[in-house]
């Protein structure tokens, strides 16, 4: 029930009529006796100051940020954790007595869903696409000790432009590739093959993956970050290689875990947010 001393949390976006993390998180506060709540506030670049501060005014206890406002509202913050001023962009922010402080946990979600398979340390990793996925992906992935880091993007300057930025940060090399290259030598040796492209995304499902079966080996594991079909093309290309897959659906899931993790304190049980996930999605596994 929604008393006087609940405390509000939510997600602003646009559009954010169909997020799947109201469902996630309400549950998981239910599961562990919290008396907090999490709305979906769909919010306009141009309003983004006021809502912001409008939050603030009003005692929100914490946001997660999405598209396509994750980089824009860093202006707004008082500070950034590591992660987030590398990447530069923000997934969720923390009002408390410091201020406004912004998280990224999409490249820990990224990691923590692999790790579920593998530790990414001393791999060597292939991420497709330059875009906001693979630049939170891969800052993480070297903050978390890959060996080995290869960006293949269709063009190939945005490539560049991640690169560069990842090697003066962080100060680690990092390999670049166009799409025109021999994807399949590369992957002779890759251990990690993730795509951070949309290619496969509904409604576009039938879309040819970057990388099929005939490139991939048994040993490789895969992760395509789209989730809706659960069971990309990519995943099902992997699956006739008979390499290991890992679904988009645990991203998005351990990101969520990672922000209740900052607001809360509390490593929440994943099973409370993968069966949210699952009802929200109307399936019964990932
Ligand atoms: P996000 O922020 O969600 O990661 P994005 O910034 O739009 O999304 O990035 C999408 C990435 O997928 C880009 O790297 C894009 O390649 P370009 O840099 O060449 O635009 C890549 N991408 C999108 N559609 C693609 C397609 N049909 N074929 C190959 N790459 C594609």
């Amino acid at each position: 029930m929604i008393t006087g001393k609940t405390s509000v949390f939510g997600i602003i976006g646009d559009p954010v009529e169909h997020s799947l993390s109201p469902g996630m998180h309400n549950a998981a506060f239910d599961s562990v006796g919290l008396d907090h709540i999490y709305v979906p506030f769909n919010v306009k670049t141009e309003e983004l100051e006021d809502a912001i501060n409008g939050a603030r005014a009003m005692g929100i206890r914490g946001l997660n940020i999405t598209i396509p406002h994750k980089t824009e509202i860093i202006k707004y913050l008082d500070y950034l954790d590591i992660a987030a001023g590398l990447i530069g962009a923000v997934n969720t922010i923390e009002f408390g007595e410091n201020g406004a402080v912004g998280h990224n946990t999409d490249g820990i979600g990224a990691i923590r869903a692999i790790e579920e398979v593998t530790l990414v340390k001393e791999k060597k990793i292939m991420v497709l696409g330059a875009g906001g996925a693979a630049r939170a992906i891969s800052f993480q992935l070297l903050l978390s000790e890959a060996e080995n880091l290869v960006i293949s993007n269709r063009t190939i300057e945005k490539a560049q432009e991640l690169k560069d930025d990842l090697v003066e940060k962080l100060d680690q090399e990092v390999i670049i590739t166009d799409l025109g290259s021999d994807l399949k030598k590369e992957l002779e040796d890759t251990d990690i093959l993730i795509n951070t492209t949309p290619i496969g995304m509904y409604p576009n499902i039938n879309h040819k993956p970057l990388v099929t079966a005939d490139m991939m080996h048994k040993e490789l594991i895969v992760n395509d970050i789209v989730y809706n079909p659960l069971k990309t093309g990519l995943i099902m290309e992997a699956e006739k290689a008979g390499a290991k897959t890992i679904s988009g659906i645990k991203m998005l899931m351990y990101q969520g875990i990672e922000s209740f993790r900052i607001w809360t304190g509390i490593e929440p049980p994943i099973e409370i947010f993968q069966n949210a996930l699952l009802k929200e999605m109307g399936l019964e596994k990932f």
